[in-house]
């Protein structure tokens, strides 16, 4: 894959940050064949299906998330491993029910077809995509849990990039020679306090890839609007709205300190070559 790259965590059947992400690529000279979405394209927003069609229709390299996992398999559950008892954990029938209930057949094959993990060369520089962890697809990896990152990073030869998904916030750290990059999550905020969402764009620098946290307005009232006018949780649709999520029982202590401070968009360049 040539350079630049966008790649992006879950739409979350939020179809209006979707598409203005594709507007943004556009206006970067960033073609489809040059994204890279790291799963769960569904989740907790009101447009399951138009979202899926996006990804279906463009040759984006989407892996699999927990919620394709489940809605392929026609899982009763969405598989996020939200804490028992939470808020989050108490919403997710709600929305999964919906979404299971707004994707077509043919989405639902698409989904079952989709990879774990690929291995791309982008610019001369080894990455591995994943959704959650290497063995456990909903694995949650934030920023402070070294000890997660120095396990999923171990068996990884020097020099590779790691794209991860799943938890929802964007960041990135340093392993033993392994860069673990997460662009956070398209369909909902990052718990900042400010309504953006983000993504990450890779660029050649020199001899060495830049990846940089883009931060992204879209329009996040007619999202939550739409969640609203299809009866789902209001929590998620006040989420869009105000930046917070509706609970933060997966957060480690380090990121739930943060919680409600504005992210600022940062970059990095990589320069360990293959
Ligand atoms: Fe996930």
């Amino acid at each position: 894959m040539d350079a630049p790259a966008i790649a992006f965590g879950g739409s979350l059947s939020n179809f209006d940050a979707l598409k203005t992400l594709f507007a943004e690529a556009r206006a970067l000279g960033v073609p489809p064949e040059r994204m890279i979405c790291t799963g769960d394209v569904v989740g907790y927003c009101a447009e399951p299906e138009v979202c899926v069609q996006m990804l279906r229709d463009n040759p984006v390299a989407t892996l699999m998330g927990n919620v394709e996992e489940a809605l392929g398999n026609g899982s009763g559950d969405c598989g996020c491993n939200f804490v028992e008892g939470s808020a989050c954990d108490a919403l997710s029938g709600r929305w999964y029910a919906f979404a299971r209930d707004n994707i077509s057949e043919e989405s639902r094959a698409w989904m079952r077809t989709l990879p774990r993990s690929l291995d791309l060369d982008i610019a001369g520089h080894r990455v591995h995509v994943l959704h959650g962890g290497g063995r456990q697809i909903n694995r949650y990896v934030f920023a402070s849990d070294t000890a997660a990152i120095a396990d999923e990073t171990a068996t990884l030869p020097a020099g590779t990039i790691v794209i991860a998904g799943h938890c929802g916030l964007p960041f990135t750290a340093r392993a033993a020679g392994v860069l673990w990059h997460n662009p956070g999550s398209l369909g909902l905020p990052a718990n900042d306090g400010t309504a953006r969402v983000w993504y990450a764009l890779i660029e050649a620098d020199g001899g060495g890839l830049r990846i940089s946290h883009r931060a992204l307005a879209y329009d996040h009232q007619v999202a939550a609007e739409k969640m609203r006018k299809a009866e789902l949780p209001e929590a998620y649709a006040r989420a869009l709205e105000t930046g917070l999520w509706p609970d933060t029982a997966i957060l480690p202590a380090a990121e739930r300190a943060v919680t409600g401070r504005a992210l600022a968009p940062a970059g990095s360049v990589w320069r360990q070559a293959r």
